[in-house]
């Protein structure tokens, strides 16, 4: 098989710094590479795949339904997706679901959501966080805490104000009186896999409660069954009800599907949230059709079947303890919440052609493992949520040599602590 590199250098936009890999096909936990070569894929599509490659179940409802009806637009009704959204506002509280195709235009919906309940008030501002990541999309890039999402793109959307992850007081100072609502990843993805502590997010929504703001989940990574439950802050502080929750990723196991919800137990003079975006107001061609909202329903029904969410806490608390276990120099800190697992790597003292995580990353991927980067220092790993034990063992004993062998080429880093 001829590499697909030279077609993507001529003729695809470079946006993505890409590895060397071209995959084939997949099953399960499993990758194959156009020479046969297979990998353990314990980044799942960046935390898309939750029940693997080539599902049985997945294919066998998205090929009936093809072969059904594919798309309709949103100018008429569907089952399949009046049958997600039930089941969506049932796991999450009262409320309504709108449909999309992507994370970013969850988060999009979400800042248009805000803004509106904002309209009659006069605010519009959203206090967003410090190493966050909401999308590429113009609001959202204005709303992520990073700048390297930014960079010649200005002027940004304006009305976002970022303040450090974890801390209630710069949150409450940023909050003016042009401020409407927080938008937070309790669990941090792109970020380095970092976790709101329980005081934070019942903070977040006392201080919403005082101040008539709204209190806005991105869960679009860390949502439905990664941290163990399907309301993924449910791992971290359940009775925590925010009043907008946005969601992609792994909703349809790779079909492309967002979502947002929002709650009907907040209302002004105009009606209760979930309605303020009216006919007219908000839409788009493609979202919620057909044949991704049967997988969604496929994987909502196999995780509850599978019992997946109990799996996603065993699974994930035996990758972080044999992780921890590892004795090497590399690692600074391991920090876990269910199947999102991120090891914060130590800076070399001396300087990488790339960074410590890239050498990381393509030293496992030479030896059949995928993981992946977030930033310079942090390797994730985000197995299927049906992973098991012995893929845990095997990716575990690959990460290990990928990090023994580092240490024979690499000067081993000099600080004892380094996070950031
Ligand atoms: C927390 C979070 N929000 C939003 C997005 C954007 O999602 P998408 O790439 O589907 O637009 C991502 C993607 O990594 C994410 O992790």
């Amino acid at each position: 098989m001829t590499s697909l590199a030279p077609d993507y250098s001529n003729f695809v936009i470079p946006t993505y710094g890409r590895f060397d890999l071209d995959l084939m096909s997949g099953s399960g936990s499993r990758v194959q590479d156009a020479e046969g070569r297979e990998y353990l894929d314990f980044g799942a599509g960046i935390a898309v795949c939750s029940l693997g490659h080539a599902h049985p179940g997945i294919t066998e409802s998205v090929a009936r339904q093809a072969g059904t009806l594919v798309h309709t637009s949103n100018l008429y009704r569907t089952r399949p997706q009046a049958d997600l959204a039930k089941k969506l506002v049932e796991l999450t509280g009262p409320g309504k679901v709108f449909f999309c195709n992507s994370g970013a235009e969850a988060n999009e919906g979400l800042i248009k959501l805000a803004r509106r309940f904002g309209a009659s008030s006069a605010r519009h501002r959203v206090v967003t966080f410090h190493g966050s990541f909401h999308g590429r999309t113009m609001a959202c890039i204005s709303a992520t805490g990073q700048d390297k999402v930014k960079k010649d793109f200005g002027p940004l959307l304006e009305g976002f104000t970022h303040v450090p992850f974890g801390s209630l007081d710069a949150v409450r100072e940023a909050s003016g009186d042009d401020t409407i609502a927080v938008l937070v990843e309790p669990v941090q993805g792109e970020g380095g896999i970092h976790i709101a502590t329980p005081e934070f997010l019942r903070g977040l929504r006392s201080l919403c409660d005082e101040r008539d703001m709204l209190l806005m989940f991105d869960e679009v990574q860390c949502g439905l069954g990664r941290t163990g439950f399907l309301r993924g802050w449910d791992a971290i502080a359940p009775e925590v009800q925010p009043d907008a929750v946005s969601w992609a990723k792994g909703i349809a196991n790779g079909f492309p599907l967002g979502a947002f919800w929002a709650t009907s137990q907040r209302e002004d003079s105009r009606g209760p949230l979930c309605d303020l975006l009216g006919p007219g107001s908000h839409g788009t061609t493609y979202g919620g059709n057909p044949v991704s909202c049967v997988a969604g329903l496929k994987v909502l029904d196999v995780i509850e079947r599978e019992g997946l969410l109990e799996n996603a806490i065993a699974m994930g608390a035996d990758l972080a303890d044999s992780l921890r276990v590892i004795s090497n120099p590399w690692i600074a800190e391991i920090r876990a919440i269910g199947l999102m697992v991120g090891v914060q790597l130590r800076v070399p003292s001396t300087p990488l052609s790339k960074s410590i995580a890239m050498d990381v990353v393509t030293g496992a991927m030479s030896r059949g493992l995928l993981v992946i980067p977030a930033g310079e220092t942090v390797i994730r790993f985000l197995p299927p949520l049906n992973t098991t034990r012995e893929e845990i063992a095997e990716a575990v004993h690959i990460f290990t040599a990928v990090l023994n062998a580092l240490s024979q080429t690499v000067s081993p880093p000099k600080y004892s602590s380094n996070l950031p």
